[in-house]
């Protein structure tokens, strides 16, 4: 596959210097809630690749090293010297401080997690001078004291020429610091956790008010720009978009749609391994809702006959994942001259500088993925956006509820929940029980708090006893959690009486399956699905 669509991005953007931070995805997605485009950078851009980025401010992200070592990330100093606003977090403001010739110094004991911080009302910078910003500044009307979210060792301890100390906390004598001439800013506090409870106010103030952002980074108008750049790209050509099930594939489907209409046909490979009725709700929406050619591949028994005697789980994924790629291509021989394959790329999956992920414990991501020597230029549009604003869009653009808000689900499918061998026997099985832990998670309302909630079938039966009669049957695993990305998560904390409702209805409604049990394992050291 080659040469990827450029993505428009608008004039107004904020690069968020990572640093290695957790938090730098965060700070970007903050920003984009205060509705200015945002992109992460590696801390070794140099000033003249900033330059050409022509960025309205820059954000520096905290990072786990200290400042005061030998190796710690440094940036190009050139870079403050462009005039274009600058807000250090954390190790940014530290990196800051040092390089602008401020002294940063081991803070004691550090400090971590809430803190109380006092603003100061006067602006003086320490050397008698009076400093514009200050508490007029970045702070301005904000409570003092207040309870900031801190994790740090070092401090600043002498606050750079030009700059005034607006702010103090126990651990940080110098907690805020402020230069309003030159435009740069720096907190030792983490304005983007959600334990600052006047965080977002203080990255707004920033934004908005000291760099003047317009703010008008916004869902409808990422769609008439997106629609104009694929509308443009595509010309009169035709494009094929595979679909999963997924909110990633169903909203670039719907949006390059929207952009070039009948040009573009859907396929879509029905796996038989997907959850009860998810298969004829995509044909439903694609087909009749948005009204999208859509090519539907009924494939369940050449998925089941491939994997007939196979237990492995990574022989399972392989199995599914090279059966999938060859019906697909398959396929798409019948879209005559399809010149681009749209994909639902996000940003996540593109940032440059990303922290990559550790040793695969699981080969996920080119499972019911394509390999990349299919000829065919891609249209990745959103390639850009973080998944809640993936949701978003999907919703403006008029996809339901169950598809924008979907919960994750692997690509092998309920291939991975079956631990053994996959039946057509046990596929259906698996698909009521887990039916029911839907319903009576919705009944509940609780499907919204919970990242995944699934049934796995173990290959394993045991004996019950049910109207006098003995029985030997399946046990039904329960297993919920709850995450924020996938990569942690916590067995969630469903009430008892929910859980005996789940287990009482399986019981009685799945024929074969005569125990249930519910996973209260979290992840590390459990994995979320259970192959
Ligand atoms: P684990 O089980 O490793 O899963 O904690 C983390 C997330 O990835 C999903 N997952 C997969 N997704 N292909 C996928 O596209 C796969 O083979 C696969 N295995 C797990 C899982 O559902 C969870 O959201």
């Amino acid at each position: 596959m080659t040469q990827v669509l450029a993505v428009h991005t608008p004039e107004e953007k904020v690069l968020v210097v990572d640093f290695g931070a957790q938090y730098s995805q965060l700070i970007a997605r903050r920003v984009r809630e205060a509705k200015v485009y945002s992109e992460i950078v590696p801390h070794t851009i140099t000033a003249a690749e900033v330059a050409a980025k022509d960025p309205t401010a820059i954000i520096f992200s905290g990072g786990p090293k200290s400042v005061l070592i030998e190796g710690a990330p440094l940036i190009d100093a050139a870079i403050y010297d462009l005039g274009v606003p600058i807000l250090g977090i954390c190790y940014g403001q530290q990196l800051m401080a040092q390089q602008l010739g401020g002294v940063v110094g081991g803070s004691g004991a550090g400090e971590y997690g809430r803190a109380i911080m006092s603003i100061e009302g006067s602006a003086d910078s320490g050397d008698g001078e009076d400093v514009p910003g200050s508490a007029a500044g970045l702070l301005v009307d904000l409570p003092s004291p207040q309870t900031v979210w801190m994790s740090h060792f070092n401090a600043v301890v002498e606050a750079p020429p030009g700059f005034a100390a607006t702010a103090s906390t126990e651990g940080a004598p110098i907690a805020v610091i402020e230069n309003a001439e030159r435009k740069m800013w720096g907190v030792q506090f983490h304005p983007e956790v959600a334990h600052t409870p006047h965080g977002q106010d203080v990255i707004e103030r920033f934004l908005h008010d000291l760099v003047g952002c317009a703010a008008d980074w916004t869902t409808d108008n990422f769609i008439d720009t997106a629609v104009a750049d694929i509308a443009a790209q595509v010309g009169d050509r035709r494009a094929i978009c595979g679909l999963s099930g997924g909110v990633d594939s169903a909203v670039a489907a719907a949006l390059v749609h929207r952009a070039i209409g009948s040009q573009l046909t859907c396929v879509f490979v029905d796996t038989g391994l997907m959850r009860k009725d998810e298969g004829e709700q995509v044909v439903e929406t694609f087909r009749r809702h948005q009204g999208i050619e859509l090519i539907h591949v009924r494939a369940a028994d050449r998925f089941f006959e491939r994997l007939e005697g196979i237990t492995e789980p990574e022989q399972k994924r392989k199995a599914i994942g090279e059966l999938f790629i060859r019906i697909f291509e398959d396929a798409k021989g019948g879209v005559e001259d399809a010149h681009f394959l749209v994909q639902g790329t996000l940003y996540p999956d593109v940032i440059e500088s990303g922290t990559a992920h550790a040793a695969t414990i699981k080969s996920h991501h080119n499972v019911g993925g394509l390999p990349d020597d299919l000829d065919f230029e891609l249209v990745e549009p959103l390639r850009t956006l973080f998944k809640d604003e993936v949701r978003s869009v999907g919703s403006e653009l008029g996809l339901p509820d169950e598809i924008v808000l979907r919960q994750p689900f692997p690509g092998p499918g309920l291939g991975v929940r079956i631990i053994g061998e996959v039946t057509p026997d046990k596929v259906a099985l698996l698909q009521e029980a887990d039916a029911i832990v839907r319903e009576e998670l919705r009944l509940a309302g609780l499907e919204r708090e919970i990242w995944q909630s699934f049934v796995v079938l173990p290959d394993i039966r045991t004996v019950g006893v049910q109207g006098d009669e003995r029985t030997y049957g399946f046990p039904a695993v329960i297993r919920a959690v709850t995450s924020e990305d996938a990569m942690t998560a916590d067995w969630a904390r469903i009430p008892y009486d929910v859980l005996d409702s789940m287990a009482s209805r399986i019981i009685n409604e799945v024929a074969g399956i005569n125990r249930v049990a519910y996973d209260i394992t979290s992840k590390p050291p459990g994995t979320i699905e259970w192959e």
